[in-house]
C-alpha cells in the first residue's frame, strides 16, 4: 500500500474510511493523534469492515487494554496502550505473540513504546483540524532498528 492523505468532515465518514482500508491491512497498525483524534472511530470502521463486529459492538479498551474481534482465523486486535506507563507492563501483555501470528493488531497509543513494536507497520496518523474535520495520513514503514542509545 502506498501512502494516502485523506480529509473526514464527519465521525461517520472516518468509520467508512476505515471500512474501505479494511482489506488492505495486515499485521501491525499503529493509530497515531491526540486524544479525541478519532483513533477508535477508525478502529470501528476497520473492524466492520473485516467482518467481524459492527461499529456498535467496538468500544475503547482503555481499561481493558486489550480487544478481540472474530475468530481464531480470523481476529481483529484493538489495544489501547494509554494507560500503560512502562515498558515491563506493555510486556506482560505478549504483544510479541500478536504481531507474531500475523494477526490485524490495531494499537493506540503505542508509538510511545517504540522499541516494543514491530518495525514494519502501517501507521495511520490522525489530525483534528477543528471540531468536525479530520486530516488522515496512511502509510507503510520500516524503521531502522531502535537501540536504547541515540549517539
Ligand atoms: N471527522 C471525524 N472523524 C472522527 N471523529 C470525529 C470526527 N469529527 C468529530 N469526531 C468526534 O471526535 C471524537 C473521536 O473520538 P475517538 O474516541 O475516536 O478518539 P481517540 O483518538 O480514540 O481518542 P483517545 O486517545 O481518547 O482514545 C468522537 O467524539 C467523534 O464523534
Ligand atoms: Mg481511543
Amino acid at each position: 500500500m502506498e501512502s494516502s492523505t485523506h480529509l473526514t468532515n464527519s465521525e461517520e465518514e472516518t468509520i467508512e474510511l476505515g471500512r474501505s482500508l479494511a482489506p488492505h491491512l495486515s499485521g501491525a497498525v499503529l493509530l497515531i493523534g491526540n486524544l479525541g483524534a478519532g483513533k477508535t472511530t477508525m478502529t470501528k470502521g476497520i473492524v466492520e469492515g473485516r467482518g467481524v463486529a459492527a461499529v456498535e459492538e467496538v468500544s475503547s479498551p482503555t481499561f481493558t487494554l486489550v480487544h478481540q474481534y472474530g475468530t481464531s482465523d480470523n481476529p481483529v486486535f484493538h489495544i489501547d496502550l494509554y494507560r500503560l506507563d512502562e515498558a515491563r507492563e506493555v510486556e506482560t501483555l505478549g504483544l510479541d505473540d500478536l504481531f507474531a501470528s500475523g494477526a490485524l493488531v490495531l494499537l493506540e497509543w503505542a508509538e510511545r513504546f517504540p522499541a516494543l513494536l514491530p518495525r514494519d507497520r502501517t501507521e495511520i496518523r490522525l489530525k483534528a483540524l477543528d471540531d468536525d474535520s479530520r486530516e488522515i495520513h496512511i502509510t507503510h514503514v520500516t524503521v531502522p532498528h531502535v537501540t536504547d542509545t541515540v549517539r
